[in-house]
Protein backbone atom coordinates (compact mmCIF):
# COMPACT_ATOMS: atom_id res chain seq x y z
CA UNK A 1 0.00 0.00 0.00
CA UNK A 2 1.21 3.53 -0.72
CA UNK A 3 2.46 5.30 2.13
CA UNK A 4 0.45 8.10 3.71
CA UNK A 5 1.66 11.74 3.10
CA UNK A 6 1.59 13.99 6.20
CA UNK A 7 1.35 17.82 6.72
CA UNK A 8 4.80 19.33 7.26
CA UNK A 9 6.26 18.78 10.80
CA UNK A 10 5.75 22.55 12.34
CA UNK A 11 2.67 23.11 9.76
CA UNK A 12 -1.32 22.13 10.99
CA UNK A 13 -4.68 21.49 9.31
CA UNK A 14 -7.34 23.22 11.24
CA UNK A 15 -10.23 20.72 11.15
CA UNK A 16 -13.78 21.42 11.18
CA UNK A 17 -14.16 20.98 15.15
CA UNK A 18 -11.67 23.58 15.86
CA UNK A 19 -12.37 26.36 13.04
CA UNK A 20 -15.35 28.04 15.77
CA UNK A 21 -13.00 29.66 17.78
CA UNK A 22 -10.44 30.36 15.00
CA UNK A 23 -13.78 32.25 13.88
CA UNK A 24 -14.76 33.61 16.93
CA UNK A 25 -10.81 35.15 17.21
CA UNK A 26 -10.76 36.25 13.93
CA UNK A 27 -14.36 38.29 13.69
CA UNK A 28 -14.09 39.35 17.08
CA UNK A 29 -10.87 41.30 16.56
CA UNK A 30 -11.78 42.29 12.92
CA UNK A 31 -15.10 44.19 14.79
CA UNK A 32 -12.91 45.88 17.06
CA UNK A 33 -10.35 47.16 14.28
CA UNK A 34 -12.97 48.12 12.54
CA UNK A 35 -14.67 49.95 15.27
CA UNK A 36 -11.30 51.82 15.43
CA UNK A 37 -11.17 52.81 11.85
CA UNK A 38 -8.36 50.34 10.78
CA UNK A 39 -9.02 49.18 6.73
CA UNK A 40 -7.82 45.70 6.03
CA UNK A 41 -5.01 45.52 3.56
CA UNK A 42 -3.75 41.81 1.99
CA UNK A 43 -0.35 40.96 0.64
CA UNK A 44 1.27 38.14 -0.87
CA UNK A 45 2.38 35.22 0.84
CA UNK A 46 6.04 35.41 -0.80
CA UNK A 47 8.15 38.36 -1.66
CA UNK A 48 11.77 38.73 -2.71
CA UNK A 49 13.97 37.98 0.05
CA UNK A 50 16.28 41.19 0.21
CA UNK A 51 13.27 42.79 1.78
CA UNK A 52 13.19 40.69 4.90
CA UNK A 53 17.05 41.21 4.93
CA UNK A 54 16.87 45.02 5.18
CA UNK A 55 13.74 45.02 7.13
CA UNK A 56 13.71 42.96 9.55
CA UNK A 57 17.86 43.11 10.05
CA UNK A 58 20.82 40.19 8.57
CA UNK A 59 21.28 39.41 11.96
CA UNK A 60 18.60 37.95 13.60
CA UNK A 61 17.59 34.51 13.93
CA UNK A 62 14.71 35.21 11.40
CA UNK A 63 17.28 36.47 8.52
CA UNK A 64 19.89 34.15 9.57
CA UNK A 65 18.31 30.90 10.46
CA UNK A 66 14.46 30.74 10.01
CA UNK A 67 13.43 31.76 6.36
CA UNK A 68 12.05 29.63 4.04
CA UNK A 69 13.89 31.13 0.85
CA UNK A 70 14.50 29.41 -2.51
CA UNK A 71 15.64 30.78 -6.10
CA UNK A 72 12.77 30.86 -8.64
CA UNK A 73 13.41 29.82 -12.05
CA UNK A 74 14.90 33.27 -13.37
CA UNK A 75 17.68 33.20 -9.90
CA UNK A 76 15.53 35.42 -7.83
CA UNK A 77 15.91 34.70 -4.67
CA UNK A 78 12.51 34.91 -2.97
CA UNK A 79 10.94 34.17 0.56
CA UNK A 80 7.67 32.96 2.12
CA UNK A 81 6.66 36.19 4.75
CA UNK A 82 8.13 35.72 8.13
CA UNK A 83 6.05 38.49 9.23
CA UNK A 84 3.74 40.70 7.82
CA UNK A 85 5.78 44.46 8.56
CA UNK A 86 8.13 43.99 5.86
CA UNK A 87 5.37 43.71 3.07
CA UNK A 88 3.12 46.28 4.74
CA UNK A 89 5.39 48.73 4.55
CA UNK A 90 6.60 47.75 0.66
CA UNK A 91 2.93 48.05 -0.29
CA UNK A 92 2.31 51.19 1.69
CA UNK A 93 5.38 52.79 -0.67
CA UNK A 94 4.50 50.84 -3.74
CA UNK A 95 0.79 52.05 -3.89
CA UNK A 96 1.88 55.48 -2.47
CA UNK A 97 -0.20 54.85 0.66
CA UNK A 98 2.37 57.15 2.63
CA UNK A 99 0.20 60.38 1.46
CA UNK A 100 -2.10 60.60 5.13
CA UNK A 101 -1.97 59.01 8.19
CA UNK A 102 -3.27 55.35 7.30
CA UNK A 103 -4.05 52.64 9.88
CA UNK A 104 -4.18 49.27 8.31
CA UNK A 105 -4.64 46.01 9.68
CA UNK A 106 -3.81 42.64 7.88
CA UNK A 107 -4.29 38.56 9.03
CA UNK A 108 -2.63 36.03 7.36
CA UNK A 109 -0.36 32.58 7.61
CA UNK A 110 3.70 33.51 8.16
CA UNK A 111 6.34 30.96 7.90
CA UNK A 112 9.96 30.48 10.28
CA UNK A 113 11.49 27.62 10.35
CA UNK A 114 12.07 27.26 13.74
CA UNK A 115 12.09 24.11 16.22
CA UNK A 116 8.44 23.22 16.34
CA UNK A 117 6.84 23.22 20.20
CA UNK A 118 3.92 24.25 22.22
CA UNK A 119 2.57 27.59 20.81
CA UNK A 120 5.89 27.64 18.58
CA UNK A 121 5.07 26.36 15.03
CA UNK A 122 6.36 26.93 11.37
CA UNK A 123 3.74 27.83 9.84
CA UNK A 124 1.52 30.21 11.92
CA UNK A 125 -1.04 33.03 11.67
CA UNK A 126 -0.76 36.74 12.32
CA UNK A 127 -3.19 39.10 12.88
CA UNK A 128 -1.42 43.02 12.45
CA UNK A 129 -1.87 46.11 12.89
CA UNK A 130 0.12 49.10 10.91
CA UNK A 131 0.34 52.42 11.35
CA UNK A 132 1.88 55.02 9.47
CA UNK A 133 2.64 58.95 9.66
CA UNK A 134 1.56 59.30 13.24
CA UNK A 135 4.75 60.32 15.48
CA UNK A 136 3.35 61.12 18.82
CA UNK A 137 2.52 58.76 22.24
CA UNK A 138 -0.97 59.13 21.42
CA UNK A 139 -0.98 56.27 18.58
CA UNK A 140 0.73 54.20 20.49
CA UNK A 141 -1.45 54.64 23.55
CA UNK A 142 -4.27 53.62 20.97
CA UNK A 143 -2.69 50.85 19.09
CA UNK A 144 -2.64 49.67 23.09
CA UNK A 145 -6.14 50.27 23.95
CA UNK A 146 -7.41 48.60 21.23
CA UNK A 147 -5.59 45.37 22.25
CA UNK A 148 -6.73 45.69 25.74
CA UNK A 149 -10.35 45.99 24.65
CA UNK A 150 -10.15 42.92 22.06
CA UNK A 151 -8.93 41.10 25.15
CA UNK A 152 -11.89 41.83 27.00
CA UNK A 153 -14.25 41.39 23.92
CA UNK A 154 -12.52 37.73 23.84
CA UNK A 155 -13.01 37.22 27.66
CA UNK A 156 -8.96 37.21 28.10
CA UNK A 157 -8.10 38.46 31.33
CA UNK A 158 -5.08 37.34 32.46
CA UNK A 159 -2.62 38.97 30.29
CA UNK A 160 0.03 40.72 31.29
CA UNK A 161 1.27 44.00 29.61
CA UNK A 162 5.49 44.80 29.23
CA UNK A 163 7.12 47.64 27.74
CA UNK A 164 9.89 49.22 27.39
CA UNK A 165 11.47 52.07 25.24
CA UNK A 166 14.21 51.21 22.81
CA UNK A 167 15.16 55.37 22.23
CA UNK A 168 16.04 56.77 18.90
CA UNK A 169 18.97 55.23 16.78
CA UNK A 170 22.13 57.82 17.79
CA UNK A 171 20.72 56.86 21.77
CA UNK A 172 20.93 53.20 20.89
CA UNK A 173 23.90 53.43 19.36
CA UNK A 174 25.92 55.04 22.93
CA UNK A 175 23.89 52.71 24.90
CA UNK A 176 25.47 49.60 22.69
CA UNK A 177 29.12 50.80 23.00
CA UNK A 178 28.01 50.92 26.80
CA UNK A 179 27.08 47.26 26.55
CA UNK A 180 29.19 45.83 24.76
CA UNK A 181 32.06 47.17 26.96
CA UNK A 182 30.19 45.51 29.71
CA UNK A 183 29.57 42.50 28.13
CA UNK A 184 33.11 42.14 27.25
CA UNK A 185 33.98 42.21 30.37
CA UNK A 186 32.27 39.20 31.57
CA UNK A 187 32.72 37.45 28.66
CA UNK A 188 33.85 34.16 30.00
CA UNK A 189 30.45 34.27 31.43
CA UNK A 190 28.88 34.00 28.20
CA UNK A 191 27.72 31.17 26.13
CA UNK A 192 29.05 30.58 22.34
CA UNK A 193 25.44 32.72 21.22
CA UNK A 194 25.89 35.40 22.82
CA UNK A 195 29.52 36.02 21.89
CA UNK A 196 28.40 35.78 18.73
CA UNK A 197 25.37 38.07 19.63
CA UNK A 198 28.05 40.80 21.32
CA UNK A 199 30.08 40.92 17.94
CA UNK A 200 26.86 41.40 15.23
CA UNK A 201 24.04 42.45 17.98
CA UNK A 202 24.71 42.41 21.53
CA UNK A 203 21.04 44.43 22.29
CA UNK A 204 20.27 40.48 21.58
CA UNK A 205 22.28 39.11 24.06
CA UNK A 206 19.46 40.58 26.57
CA UNK A 207 16.94 38.71 25.24
CA UNK A 208 19.02 35.45 26.20
CA UNK A 209 16.71 32.56 27.42
CA UNK A 210 19.92 30.29 28.91
CA UNK A 211 19.04 30.94 32.97
CA UNK A 212 22.74 31.08 33.39
CA UNK A 213 23.14 34.17 31.63
CA UNK A 214 20.48 35.95 34.27
CA UNK A 215 23.12 37.25 36.49
CA UNK A 216 25.25 38.74 33.58
CA UNK A 217 22.02 40.50 32.43
CA UNK A 218 20.60 41.67 35.71
CA UNK A 219 23.70 43.62 35.73
CA UNK A 220 23.98 44.83 32.31
CA UNK A 221 23.56 48.79 31.57
CA UNK A 222 20.13 49.70 31.38
CA UNK A 223 18.89 51.13 27.94
CA UNK A 224 15.91 53.37 29.39
CA UNK A 225 18.83 55.40 31.40
CA UNK A 226 20.53 56.54 28.32
CA UNK A 227 17.75 58.01 26.68
CA UNK A 228 17.18 61.42 25.06
CA UNK A 229 14.86 64.66 26.19
CA UNK A 230 12.38 63.70 23.53
CA UNK A 231 12.62 59.99 23.52
CA UNK A 232 12.19 60.09 27.26
CA UNK A 233 8.89 62.63 27.48
CA UNK A 234 7.58 60.24 24.56
CA UNK A 235 7.81 57.32 26.87
CA UNK A 236 6.45 59.10 29.75
CA UNK A 237 3.19 60.20 27.83
CA UNK A 238 2.57 56.93 26.54
CA UNK A 239 3.06 55.05 30.18
CA UNK A 240 0.53 58.20 31.34
CA UNK A 241 -2.03 57.14 28.83
CA UNK A 242 -2.22 53.62 29.89
CA UNK A 243 -2.38 54.91 33.78
CA UNK A 244 -5.14 56.63 32.24
CA UNK A 245 -7.03 53.92 30.99
CA UNK A 246 -6.66 51.97 33.76
CA UNK A 247 -4.40 49.34 31.87
CA UNK A 248 -1.77 47.64 34.16
CA UNK A 249 1.75 47.81 32.78
CA UNK A 250 5.13 46.54 33.60
CA UNK A 251 8.12 48.43 32.47
CA UNK A 252 10.65 45.73 31.53
CA UNK A 253 14.21 47.39 30.62
CA UNK A 254 15.37 44.31 29.00
CA UNK A 255 12.39 43.88 26.29
CA UNK A 256 14.31 44.43 23.00
CA UNK A 257 12.40 42.34 20.20
CA UNK A 258 13.62 40.39 18.15
CA UNK A 259 13.29 42.42 15.12
CA UNK A 260 16.10 45.05 14.38
CA UNK A 261 13.73 47.95 13.22
CA UNK A 262 12.49 49.23 16.30
CA UNK A 263 12.53 52.26 18.18
CA UNK A 264 11.41 54.00 21.10
CA UNK A 265 7.84 52.14 22.44
CA UNK A 266 8.23 48.45 22.39
CA UNK A 267 6.00 46.23 23.96
CA UNK A 268 4.51 42.80 24.77
CA UNK A 269 1.02 41.17 26.07
CA UNK A 270 2.00 37.93 27.78
CA UNK A 271 0.37 35.07 29.04
CA UNK A 272 1.32 32.71 32.06
CA UNK A 273 -0.85 30.10 30.95
CA UNK A 274 0.78 28.89 27.76
CA UNK A 275 5.05 27.61 29.40
CA UNK A 276 7.86 29.32 27.37
CA UNK A 277 5.73 30.71 24.16
CA UNK A 278 3.72 33.57 26.28
CA UNK A 279 4.04 36.11 24.35
CA UNK A 280 0.51 36.40 22.39
CA UNK A 281 0.68 39.57 21.02
CA UNK A 282 3.72 42.09 20.41
CA UNK A 283 4.93 45.25 18.32
CA UNK A 284 6.28 48.55 18.58
CA UNK A 285 6.96 51.50 16.74
CA UNK A 286 9.92 51.77 13.69
CA UNK A 287 9.96 54.77 12.73
CA UNK A 288 13.34 54.37 10.20
CA UNK A 289 11.85 51.57 8.27
CA UNK A 290 9.84 53.48 5.77
CA UNK A 291 12.97 55.07 5.17
CA UNK A 292 15.28 51.98 5.35
CA UNK A 293 12.63 50.72 2.46
CA UNK A 294 13.11 53.59 0.00
CA UNK A 295 9.85 55.38 1.19
CA UNK A 296 9.51 59.02 2.57
CA UNK A 297 10.40 59.12 6.23
CA UNK A 298 7.56 58.44 7.63
CA UNK A 299 7.24 57.26 11.43
CA UNK A 300 4.99 54.27 11.97
CA UNK A 301 3.61 51.75 15.09
CA UNK A 302 2.45 48.17 14.32
CA UNK A 303 1.79 44.99 16.37
CA UNK A 304 1.01 41.95 15.49
CA UNK A 305 -0.85 38.68 17.92
CA UNK A 306 -0.41 35.33 17.00
CA UNK A 307 -4.01 33.31 16.41
CA UNK A 308 -2.24 29.48 17.68
CA UNK A 309 -1.61 31.24 20.62
CA UNK A 310 -4.56 33.01 21.38
CA UNK A 311 -6.60 29.73 20.32
CA UNK A 312 -5.04 28.23 22.96
CA UNK A 313 -6.25 30.25 25.50
CA UNK A 314 -9.46 30.20 24.35
CA UNK A 315 -9.70 26.96 24.03
CA UNK A 316 -8.59 26.60 27.60
CA UNK A 317 -11.38 28.85 28.93
CA UNK A 318 -14.10 27.44 26.32
CA UNK A 319 -13.28 24.02 27.89
CA UNK A 320 -14.55 25.39 31.53
CA UNK A 321 -17.79 27.24 29.93
CA UNK A 322 -18.57 24.79 27.28
CA UNK A 323 -20.61 26.45 24.25
CA UNK A 324 -24.45 25.56 25.04
CA UNK A 325 -25.78 26.23 21.67
CA UNK A 326 -25.86 23.55 18.44
CA UNK A 327 -24.30 25.19 15.64
CA UNK A 328 -27.58 24.60 13.39
CA UNK A 329 -30.99 25.63 13.44
CA UNK A 330 -32.34 22.83 11.59
CA UNK A 331 -32.33 20.02 9.56
CA UNK A 332 -34.44 19.10 6.74
CA UNK A 333 -35.45 15.65 6.42
CA UNK A 334 -37.75 14.54 3.27
CA UNK A 335 -39.42 11.04 2.68
CA UNK A 336 -40.65 10.05 -1.02
CA UNK A 337 -39.36 10.70 -4.23
CA UNK A 338 -41.34 14.07 -4.80
CA UNK A 339 -40.55 15.40 -1.14
CA UNK A 340 -36.56 14.41 -2.02
CA UNK A 341 -36.92 16.15 -5.07
CA UNK A 342 -38.56 19.74 -3.90
CA UNK A 343 -36.52 19.99 -0.71
CA UNK A 344 -33.41 21.37 -2.09
CA UNK A 345 -35.32 23.94 -3.87
CA UNK A 346 -37.24 24.52 -0.75
CA UNK A 347 -34.42 24.56 1.89
CA UNK A 348 -33.02 27.57 -0.74
CA UNK A 349 -36.13 29.30 -0.39
CA UNK A 350 -35.93 29.15 3.11
CA UNK A 351 -32.78 30.62 3.20
CA UNK A 352 -33.60 33.26 0.93
CA UNK A 353 -36.61 34.50 3.45
CA UNK A 354 -34.22 34.11 5.96
CA UNK A 355 -30.77 34.62 5.36
CA UNK A 356 -29.58 34.14 9.18
CA UNK A 357 -30.84 30.80 8.94
CA UNK A 358 -28.23 27.95 9.91
CA UNK A 359 -30.24 24.86 7.56
CA UNK A 360 -28.86 21.43 6.30
CA UNK A 361 -30.67 19.97 4.29
CA UNK A 362 -30.35 15.67 3.92
CA UNK A 363 -28.82 14.77 1.27
CA UNK A 364 -28.45 11.09 -0.72
CA UNK A 365 -31.62 9.76 0.43
CA UNK A 366 -32.19 6.59 2.94
CA UNK A 367 -35.43 6.18 5.12
CA UNK A 368 -37.16 8.39 7.43
CA UNK A 369 -35.55 6.74 10.51
CA UNK A 370 -31.89 6.81 9.04
CA UNK A 371 -32.43 10.50 7.91
CA UNK A 372 -33.87 11.40 11.19
CA UNK A 373 -30.73 9.77 13.25
CA UNK A 374 -28.50 12.17 10.77
CA UNK A 375 -30.71 15.05 11.78
CA UNK A 376 -30.08 14.31 15.71
CA UNK A 377 -26.35 13.70 14.74
CA UNK A 378 -26.00 16.83 13.22
CA UNK A 379 -26.53 18.93 16.84
CA UNK A 380 -29.28 20.89 14.80
CA UNK A 381 -31.97 22.21 17.17
CA UNK A 382 -35.16 21.20 14.85
CA UNK A 383 -35.77 18.45 12.45
CA UNK A 384 -37.93 20.41 9.53
CA UNK A 385 -40.04 17.43 8.26
CA UNK A 386 -41.01 16.83 4.51
CA UNK A 387 -43.25 14.37 3.06
CA UNK A 388 -45.96 13.96 0.27
CA UNK A 389 -48.50 15.73 2.62
CA UNK A 390 -46.81 18.89 4.21
CA UNK A 391 -45.70 19.04 0.33
CA UNK A 392 -49.30 19.26 -0.53
CA UNK A 393 -50.00 21.92 2.22
CA UNK A 394 -46.90 24.06 1.81
CA UNK A 395 -45.79 23.62 5.29
CA UNK A 396 -43.27 21.44 7.42
CA UNK A 397 -43.52 19.39 10.13
CA UNK A 398 -41.54 21.12 12.90
CA UNK A 399 -39.93 18.19 15.62
CA UNK A 400 -37.64 20.04 18.51
CA UNK A 401 -34.37 17.46 18.40
CA UNK A 402 -33.57 19.31 21.59
CA UNK A 403 -35.66 19.15 25.02
CA UNK A 404 -39.35 18.27 24.73
CA UNK A 405 -42.00 19.57 22.60
CA UNK A 406 -44.52 18.33 20.30
CA UNK A 407 -44.10 17.98 16.14
CA UNK A 408 -46.14 20.78 14.48
CA UNK A 409 -46.77 22.02 11.02
CA UNK A 410 -45.60 25.39 10.13
CA UNK A 411 -46.12 27.23 6.68
CA UNK A 412 -43.06 27.98 4.76
CA UNK A 413 -42.80 31.50 5.00
CA UNK A 414 -43.44 31.53 9.06
CA UNK A 415 -40.29 29.08 9.67
CA UNK A 416 -37.25 31.22 9.42
CA UNK A 417 -38.81 33.80 11.92
CA UNK A 418 -39.73 30.72 14.31
CA UNK A 419 -36.36 29.43 14.01
CA UNK A 420 -34.93 32.55 14.76
CA UNK A 421 -36.67 33.47 17.29
CA UNK A 422 -36.14 30.35 19.46
CA UNK A 423 -32.54 30.57 19.02
CA UNK A 424 -31.26 30.68 23.07
CA UNK A 425 -29.53 33.84 24.04
CA UNK A 426 -26.28 34.05 23.51
CA UNK A 427 -24.01 33.78 27.01
CA UNK A 428 -21.32 36.94 26.35
CA UNK A 429 -17.68 37.35 27.15
P1 LIG B 1 6.99 38.91 16.39
O1 LIG B 1 7.27 39.16 17.82
O2 LIG B 1 8.04 38.24 15.61
O3 LIG B 1 6.66 40.32 15.76
O4 LIG B 1 5.65 38.07 16.24
C1 LIG B 1 4.43 38.54 16.79
C2 LIG B 1 3.68 37.40 17.43
O5 LIG B 1 3.49 36.34 16.49
C3 LIG B 1 4.38 36.74 18.59
O6 LIG B 1 4.19 37.47 19.79
C4 LIG B 1 3.70 35.39 18.64
O7 LIG B 1 2.45 35.49 19.32
C5 LIG B 1 3.46 35.10 17.18
N1 LIG B 1 4.53 34.20 16.67
C6 LIG B 1 5.75 34.54 16.24
N2 LIG B 1 6.43 33.44 15.84
C7 LIG B 1 5.63 32.38 16.03
C8 LIG B 1 5.74 30.97 15.81
N3 LIG B 1 6.84 30.44 15.29
N4 LIG B 1 4.69 30.18 16.12
C9 LIG B 1 3.56 30.71 16.64
N5 LIG B 1 3.38 32.03 16.87
C10 LIG B 1 4.39 32.87 16.56
C11 LIG B 1 6.35 40.49 14.44
O8 LIG B 1 6.10 39.60 13.67
C12 LIG B 1 6.21 41.96 14.06
N6 LIG B 1 5.93 42.02 12.59
C13 LIG B 1 5.11 42.63 14.84
C14 LIG B 1 4.94 44.07 14.50
C15 LIG B 1 4.03 44.60 13.65
N7 LIG B 1 5.70 45.06 14.92
C16 LIG B 1 5.28 46.20 14.37
N8 LIG B 1 4.27 45.92 13.58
Amino acid sequence: MAKNIQAIRGMHDMLPDQIGLWQRLEDGTRQVLESYGYREIRTPLVEVTELFKRSIGEVTDIVEKEMYSFPDSSGDSLSLRPEGTASCVRAAIEHGLLDQPRRLWYRGPMYRHERPQKGRYRQFHQIGVEVFGLEGPDIDQEVLFLTARLWRTLGLAALRLEVNSLGDAEERAAYRAELVAYLEAHHCHLDEDSRRRLLTNPLRVLDSKNPELREVIAGAPILLDHLGEASRQHFAAFCAGLEAAGIPYEVNPRLVRGLDYYNRTVFEWITDDLGAQGTVCAGGRYDGLVAQLGGRPTPAVGFAMGLERLVALLEAAAASAPEASPALDAYLVAVGDAAQAAAPTLAERLRDLAPDLRLQCHCGGGSFKSQFKKADRSGARFALVLGEGELARGVLGVKPLRGEGEQRDLPFDELGPFLLAARPTPISG
